[in-house]
């Protein structure tokens, strides 16, 4: 009988997902697997609704954003009677190993249908947060870092001509890796992540010293798990005899055509998730370490604490002067 390989994108979108797709898709068939598509995430188990993806269907998808499968946020898939009809789907569509792709919540997902299955889980790190332990990069982080930055630099122009400070708000879930790197990329004057807390004082600070200097605009990128940048933005405005103005970046961060490292990751990722299918390799997810694709345990990439490089925080620093 031949063997089946499910794919299914739980939890927020990132772009790359179709690129990974494509590739299990392609690469499981070269393989001699057949594969099917889980649609809405953890849904898809749950009311068994999939499709068949071949070689063929998943063409002129590479450069898509989102995903085909589409997605919904699926809380309480980790209920027992959830995680038992998730099983019971995986078992009546002969599949032999899951490839999930998505961020550390879809990776918990994961484990706890592992309870109930045999299918072995591989996990590809796919979220715009690059939060996930084991990887120094998830696919789509590259695309938002891009996106976040094109508006950025566009925002830069208006306030060099109004001489005003811009508070840029940017996703990242609760951690900064995301905010830290367009910091870098536009030249922020200030990098605001929760991993490292800076209190406004020295913001109005570094502000005062810029305009001395005679620099009288600057950009504030905020991470959105550091705090509530609109209170930021109103306590900045009283402090300050700049004007102030927030702006969100928000979905537009999550969507759009991913890059071409995006794509290229999403495709490694894929390869290396159906050769460890083909090994026999369950509970694992796949990474990018110091260049090199690797397979580790999948609970780590679910709960493990991925630590953030704050030396880029003081590179930050120096590079805005
Ligand atoms: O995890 C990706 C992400 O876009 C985060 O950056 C953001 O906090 C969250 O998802 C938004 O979630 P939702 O799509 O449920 O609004």
């Amino acid at each position: 009988m031949t063997k089946t390989i499910g794919v299914v994108t739980p939890g927020g979108d990132a772009p790359g997902m179709n690129a990974a797709i494509r590739a299990v898709t392609r690469i499981a068939h070269a393989k001699g697997f057949q594969v099917v598509g889980f649609e809405r995430g953890w849904e898809g188990l749950l009311t068994n609704s999939c499709k068949k993806l071949t070689p063929r269907s998943v063409g002129g998808i590479i450069q898509l954003g989102g995903t085909i499968l589409h997605t919904i946020r699926c809380p309480g898939f980790e209920e027992e009677e959830a995680v038992e009809k998730g099983a019971e789907t995986l078992s009546i569509n002969d599949v032999d190993g899951l490839v999930v792709i998505g961020g550390d919540g879809s990776f918990k997902g994961a484990l706890d249908l592992s309870r109930e299955s045999d299918a072995f889980m591989i996990g590809i790190p796919a979220t715009i947060d690059n939060d996930v332990y084991g990887t120094d990069e998830t696919i789509g982080f590259d695309t938002a870092v891009n996106t976040a930055v094109g508006a950025i630099d566009k925002i830069r122009d208006t306030a060099i001509s109004h001489e005003r400070i811009f508070i840029v708000e940017v996703m990242g879930r609760k951690r900064g890796f995301l905010a830290l790197e367009v910091g870098v990329c536009v030249g922020a004057e200030v990098v605001l992540i929760p991993e490292r807390p800076m209190s406004l004082a020295d913001m109005v600070k570094t502000m005062e010293e810029n305009a001395k200097k005679g620099k009288r605009m600057g950009i504030i990128v905020a991470a959105e798990g550091w705090g509530n940048t609109h209170e930021l933005a109103q306590e900045m405005q009283q402090k300050t005899e700049s004007e102030v103005r927030l702006s969100i970046l928000g979905y537009a961060q999550r969507g759009g055509s991913p890059t071409t490292r995006s794509r290229l990751l999403a495709s490694l990722f894929a390869e290396k998730a159906v050769d460890l299918i083909c090994q026999g390799q369950g509970n694992m997810a796949v990474g990018l370490r110091n260049g090199a694709i690797v397979g580790y345990e999948l609970e780590k990439a679910a709960r493990d604490w991925k630590p953030i490089d704050l030396r880029l925080l003081d590179l930050a620093d120096t590079l805005a002067t």
